[in-house]
């Protein structure tokens, strides 16, 4: 099994150990293009209209994406030039942050779980702790050297939107707007930068297979000259092509579990192509470890029962860090 980065390393042919079995491959022939994306303006001065888009978008789909949602082109810019900086650094230097324990707060890894897969993806992924700033910038890497000073404006910018989006979120199930925020707690923030090398044989295996994100709310920025995320939507995969100056914003397992499974952690996967690197960068709202996730009453009385038992957000996380990929939805474990 690899447990190296891939990233800067040539390959003639893609290792065995990327190879999925047939059945598992991405068939990406058949994959359509999603030509009917929610796009939500959230610059839109018709409040009611923004919260019925995302209500609607959370239902159907899982996902939307969205524009005018405040964070700079500055800041955006800025990140996309320092990742591509950063996965450019030699092997050696960026094999000092290696690390393929889930539980580090800052580490760059490859695949997904190295110690728990059998076949490995076509991914590295450099994943930091973001919130509080003070606590965990100091363990950032320092090359480049304007990373620090990117990465923690953009999560700033970024914490602001998730917030905002789960106020409409919250109000879109017709809850107050601070209801979802007052049981997520003191959120924390990940973020995970993503490069998806280019692939000798990429019919073969994925960038990241087909998974749910276990945390609230995830806010994804595309590669705009590449395109490899896939959506799940009624039973089909569908490629969703970059939107310059959109962010995806996708559901959470947490906000499936709140929503009393009215809104859909929606299944996402990354594919990877023969002749381009693609860069993401995912941004994840997380509930407080402590945070108890059950659902608010208003949407779990009279015919609506508890869909999920109620758990902590750090008994979730530690389940599902548990695993692979290759298994059903991590919140059936947690089904009334
Ligand atoms: C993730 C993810 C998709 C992508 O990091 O959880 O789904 O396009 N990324 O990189
Ligand atoms: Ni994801």
């Amino acid at each position: 099994m690899a447990a190296k980065v891939i990233s800067g390393v040539q390959f003639s042919s893609l290792p065995s150990s990327y190879i999925r079995p047939e059945s598992e491959r991405p068939k990406l022939s058949e994959v359509a293009d999603c030509n009917n994306v929610p796009v939500v303006d959230l610059g839109c001065q018709d409040r009611s209209l923004v919260v019925k888009q995302i209500g609607d978008a959370c239902k159907e789909y899982g996902f939307f994406q969205v524009i005018n949602h405040g964070v700079s082109k500055e800041a955006v810019d800025k990140i996309l030039e320092v990742a591509h900086e950063f996965f450019d650094l030699p092997v050696e230097e960026k094999m000092k942050l290696y690390s393929d324990d889930p539980s580090k707060t800052m580490r760059l890894s490859t695949s997904f779980n190295v110690k728990k897969e059998t076949v490995n993806n076509w991914r590295d992924y450099l994943r930091l702790h973001c919130y509080p700033l003070e606590k965990y910038m100091p363990e950032w890497p320092s090359v480049p050297p304007s990373f620090k000073e990117v990465v923690s404006r953009y999560c700033t910018e970024v914490r602001q939107l998730g917030f905002s989006l789960q106020e409409a979120i919250s109000e879109s199930l017709g809850l107050d707007k601070d209801c979802l925020k007052n049981i997520l707690g003191e959120q924390g923030q990940h973020l995970a930068m993503n490069y998806y090398p280019a692939c000798p044989e990429p019919e073969l295996t994925y960038g990241l297979p087909a998974h749910t994100d276990p945390n609230a709310l995830t806010i994804l920025l595309q590669d705009l000259q590449v395109a490899g995320l896939h959506v799940l939507k009624d039973g089909k995969w569908l490629a969703i092509k970059p939107h310059p100056d959109a962010f995806v914003i996708n559901i959470g397992d947490q906000l499936q579990a709140l929503s009393n499974g009215k809104y859909n952690s929606v299944w996402h996967r990354a594919v990877v192509n023969a002749d381009k690197p693609r860069l993401s960068v995912a941004s994840f709202l997380c509930p407080c470890d402590t945070a108890k996730i059950i659902a608010p009453e208003a949407l779990t009385s009279g015919e609506e029962r508890n869909v999920y038992k109620d758990f902590t957000y750090a008994e979730y996380y530690q389940k599902f860090w548990s695993g692979n990929l290759d298994r059903e939805h991590c919140l059936e474990l947690f089904k009334n």
